[in-house]
């Protein structure tokens, strides 16, 4: 009877990469007794069955293969162990990814077999975050930014709730030299890169910091306080814009680009292909409507608001289902996990985006499926002794 690829594998296996395996587990690796280790790219599992017995019951093994047949192999030939597990996925995408879960991330003959490999070392969901919004948010904010924002040579902008700093960027090469753009983000990974990709901008600064604790608040320092995508993670929006309009200097703006609802392809995602962790994700965001953000505004004390209005989403388009998936992880601060949309699962989400010959289309830019929409906001403070 002819064997499968796997099976062929398998057998192979045992007097090549597991005796060199085993020796690297011995003499470099060391497990120890509960250690929670992942083997990456684990083919047919025999190292992964080794570490098992290594870390003992109290311990705990994950196995994870792109190769789908592999992965069914270990799992019938390794099935009695009880602290042994195995999952298809891969370098991008697994069990635990970005949550340092584990004592010990073990590869044998495995990472010459992967792209990318700065992302395999740095898995980190800001690091993803990173590279995933430069088709996406980042496109949306480059045109609010030219449509509506009109910074100025010379402006000194806060860009609240900046991420990994693409924006930010963008507005201290607009604001030359004589300016100043200083970013502002709770999420240290994604400051840390921000503060690394940009170093060599003069007049641009990253701080660890949020909407009711950076740099300036209340000292009326700014002209422009820009935020792009930022301000349906915040709570107490009308803290938020007290201490904006209190920031500005007179005559200064804000400009806020932020959605109002979650977007179906959105909530879908995490409803159909997250169950598990779906009430976790939702309880990240904080929408609110245009109107009510509008009241938040004129409250905090702007006496006029410019222009508030909806638009359509530019950036929202997506190649492959894998480019999808790990968008919603780095969104989500990895709480969305890609190893659990399954293929079932994923069937289920993509039958809307799927025509009638099979083509997959995850476009949300308002030409097909769904029109996704994001709201503007401009407002001015001014000088009320010159109303
Ligand atoms: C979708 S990202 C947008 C990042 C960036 N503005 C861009 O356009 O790429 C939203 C950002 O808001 C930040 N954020 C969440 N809560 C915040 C708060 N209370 N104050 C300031 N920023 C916050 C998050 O850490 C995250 O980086």
């Amino acid at each position: 009877m002819q064997r499968s690829p796997a099976e062929g594998y398998q057998q192979a296996s045992l007097s090549e990469q597991k005796v060199d395996g085993e020796d690297f587990i011995q003499t470099d690796v060391c497990p120890k007794a509960g250690d929670v280790i992942l083997d990456l790219g684990c083919g047919t599992g025999e190292l992964s069955a080794h570490l098992a017995e290594l870390v003992g019951p109290e311990g705990m093994v994950t196995g994870v293969d792109p190769d789908k047949e592999r992965i069914q192999l270990a799992k019938e030939t390794h099935s009695q162990i009880e602290n042994l597990s195995f999952v298809e996925g891969s370098a991008i995408n697994f069990p635990g990814i970005g949550a340092k879960v584990y004592d010990i991330i073990f590869s044998n003959y495995a990472l010459h077999w992967m792209t990318n490999k700065q992302q395999v070392f740095k898995n980190i969901p800001a690091e993803g975050y990173q590279q995933a919004s430069l088709s996406g948010q980042k496109v949306d904010g480059e045109d609010f930014i030219q449509t509506d924002v009109y910074p100025k040579a010379g402006d000194v902008i806060l860009d609240l709730g900046c991420g990994t700093g693409e924006l930010s960027a963008y507005l201290a090469q607009l604001v030359g030299p004589e300016g100043k753009v200083t970013g502002v983000d709770p999420d240290k990974e994604r400051i840390q890169l921000a503060k690394e990709a940009h170093s060599q901008i003069e007049n641009l600064s990253f701080v660890e910091g949020s909407a009711i604790n950076f740099p300036g608040i209340g000292a009326e320092v700014y002209d422009i306080i820009f935020s792009n995508y930022a301000l349906h993670w915040m709570t107490n929006k009308q803290q938020v814009f007290k201490n904006m309009f209190d920031s500005l200097k007179v005559g200064g703006k804000v400009a806020v680009q932020y959605m109002s609802y979650l977007p179906l392809f959105d909530y879908n995602a995490y409803v159909l292909l997250n169950p598990e962790n779906a009430e976790r994700i939702f309880r990240l965001f904080h929408f609110e409507s245009k109107t009510k953000m509008e009241c938040y505004c004129l409250s905090a004390g702007f006496d006029e608001i410019i222009r508030s209005f909806d638009t359509h989403c530019k950036g929202l388009v997506f190649e492959t289902v894998q480019e999808f998936l790990e968008w919603q992880w780095s969104t989500t601060c990895g709480l969305f996990d890609p190893s659990l949309a399954t293929e079932e699962r994923l069937k289920k989400y993509l039958g809307p985006y799927t025509d009638e010959d099979g083509k997959l289309s995850l476009d949300f830019r308002g030409t097909k499926h769904e029109k996704v929409t994001v709201c503007r906001l401009l407002a001015v403070k001014k000088d009320k002794e010159h109303l």
